[in-house]
Order: C-alpha cells, then structure tokens, then sequence
C-alpha cells in the first residue's frame, strides 16, 4: 500500500502538537500515512514551496507566519478560507492541484457549542489571523448581537471590523486594548500570542472589569495550558476554556477533508483529557 504523505507548514514548528494528534489518528484507523513538520524560515519560503509542489504529498496544514503568504500558491479556495483571508489546511488534488482551506473557525466554534445562544456580547482581544478566523467563527456561529474587537493596532481592528460589516445583523466596533468601552461581555476571547514563549507571565487583559458571572473566558493558547488571562479568570469564579480542544478539532476538520474520516473517539477522549488541557471549569 502506498505510503501517502502529509505534514505541517510553519515557522517555528517545535511545539507542535499536530504530529502527534495526526500521526495517532492515521494508526488508530489503520490508514497508511505519515504526518511530519515542515519547518521552513521566512527566507526560503518561497522556493521550499515550489519544492514541496514538485513532490508527492497528499495534504498538508500551514500555521503561523504563513496562512496568507501560502494563498497565492493554491490552485483553488474554498469560500470560507476566502472569507477569512487565510488558509491552515490544504488538499493536493489530483494532478498536483492544491486547495486551501480554513478549519480554525469550526475548531473555536465546537468547544462552545452548548453555550451558544448566550453568548450575545463578544470581546476578541487581537485582530491577526487567528482574530479573523474567531470573529467569522462568531459571525457565522453564534447568535452575537455585538462583537468588539479590540486590538494592540488600531488600525488592523478596524480593517477586521470592515471585513465583517457585511453582515447587517451584527455591530461591530474596532478599539484599542487600552480603550476598550466600559460593559459586561458574555464572551472575551484572547487571539494574541501575549500569554506564551517569551511572554508567559503577561497577561493581555484583566477581565475582571469586563466580566459578569456567566462570562465564558476562551484563550487560544494551550502552551501554557493556564495563561494568566485565564488564571486571573478562573481564580475570580469565571468559566474558562484554553485552545488545545480548538487545536484538536481544527485538526479533525482537516483530517477529514483529507480522509473523509472523523476522528475516533478514544483519541479525542485522549487528547481532551483534562491532563493535557485545563478543561471548561
Ligand atoms: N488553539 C488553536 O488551534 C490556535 C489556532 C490559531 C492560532 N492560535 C494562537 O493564536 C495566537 C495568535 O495567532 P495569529 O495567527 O493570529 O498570530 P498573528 O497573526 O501574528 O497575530 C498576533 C496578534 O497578537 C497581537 N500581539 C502580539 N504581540 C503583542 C503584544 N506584545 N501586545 C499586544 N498585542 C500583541 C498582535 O497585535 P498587533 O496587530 O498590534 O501586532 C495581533 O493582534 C497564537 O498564540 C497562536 O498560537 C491558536
């Protein structure tokens, strides 16, 4: 059996999970294929993905710095990729055509499902990839009435805000960290890297002021799997959930339009496990 070949585009890639969550997925249903890191630095960017079009493989995801620098060397996109602006999963087609996809707006999406109808008011702290694919997520996901995303740069919450001003049923207003209006969100959600690596001990907001009790607050990162974000949040009674389910289950969208497969339930229980994440207290 042939052996088909997927892997992961990004800069760097050493604390990646996506490995092992693929590599388990493809064991566990006994599909012949193998998931590696493709770790390529800005400057070679560009002819490693002409390399990479030459070869053989059969899917690949992309992450950061890379989900809009890799758009003008896809062949097709589907519309919600197009929407976002940015593509994490791609399918080689037949004849070497490649074809972007987004699946981190379902991956945030699914951790929330059951709280949906109430979470109305929405704060996206950050306005990068990562922000626009949350608030198409919120957009098209939840029934919001408002969303404000505020941002380091102004301006790019603004651009994110006029992306988003097509849809009429939604308000949406652009500010600064530091400027954000006095109220009480039912949602507030960090997109910013502030929380990991070098910045581990910072925390993007306090939330307090902005929080009721009900307030679900949602940090993408799951490296630390407690932010400060999140444990100022947790440590005042509030609801929290970090990024590691929307990281798994980005990862099962993507499985899927390269397999058609789901994820089998033990490896979901796996990695949800409450040892690996800090699950919705
Ligand atoms: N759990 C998941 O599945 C998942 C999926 C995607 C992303 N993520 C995480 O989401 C985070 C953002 O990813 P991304 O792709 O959106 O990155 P990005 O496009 O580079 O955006 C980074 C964002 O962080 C802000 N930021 C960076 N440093 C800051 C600082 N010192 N103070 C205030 N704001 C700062 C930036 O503000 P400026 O615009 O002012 O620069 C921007 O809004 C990363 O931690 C990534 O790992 C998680």
């Amino acid at each position: 059996m042939t052996l088909r070949k997927y892997g992961i585009i990004g800069f760097p890639l050493s604390h990646s999970f996506s490995p092992k969550i693929h590599n388990q997925a493809f064991a566990d249903l006994k599909i012949s294929a193998h998931y590696e890191k493709i770790e390529i630095p800005p400057k070679q960017f560009n002819p490693k993905i002409e390399t990479l079009k030459k070869e053989s493989w059969s899917g690949f995801n992309v992450t950061v710095p890379y989900k809009t620098a890799i758009i003008p060397y896809l062949d097709k996109l589907d519309e919600a990729a197009k929407h976002i602006g940015a593509v994490n999963t791609i399918r080689v087609l037949d004849y070497g055509k490649w074809q972007g996809f987004n699946t981190d707006y379902k991956g945030f999406l699914k951790p929330i499902d059951a709280f949906k109808g109430a979470l109305k008011t929405c704060l996206v702290l950050g306005a990068g990839g990562a922000a626009r694919a949350v608030s198409i997520g919120i957009v098209s996901g939840l029934a919001a009435q408002e969303l404000t995303i505020a941002n380091r740069t102004l301006k790019k919450a603004e651009e994110l805000t006029g992306r988003l001003l097509s849809n009429q049923t939604l308000k949406c207003y652009p500010c600064q960290i530091e400027a954000i209006p006095a109220g009480q969100f039912d949602l507030i959600v960090n997109t910013t890297s502030v929380g990991m690596g070098a910045r581990e001990k910072q925390n993007i907001l306090d939330v307090r002021p902005f929080a009721h009790s009900k307030t679900l607050v949602y940090d993408l990162i799951y490296n630390p799997s407690e932010t400060q974000f999140l444990k100022t949040a947790r440590q005042t009674g509030l609801k929290t959930l970090n990024g590691l389910p929307m990281l798994v289950y980005q990862a099962e969208e993507a499985f899927s339009i390269w397999t058609g497969k789901r994820f089998p339930d033990k490896l979901l229980s796996f990695f949800l496990n409450p040892l690996y994440h800090h699950p919705l207290s």
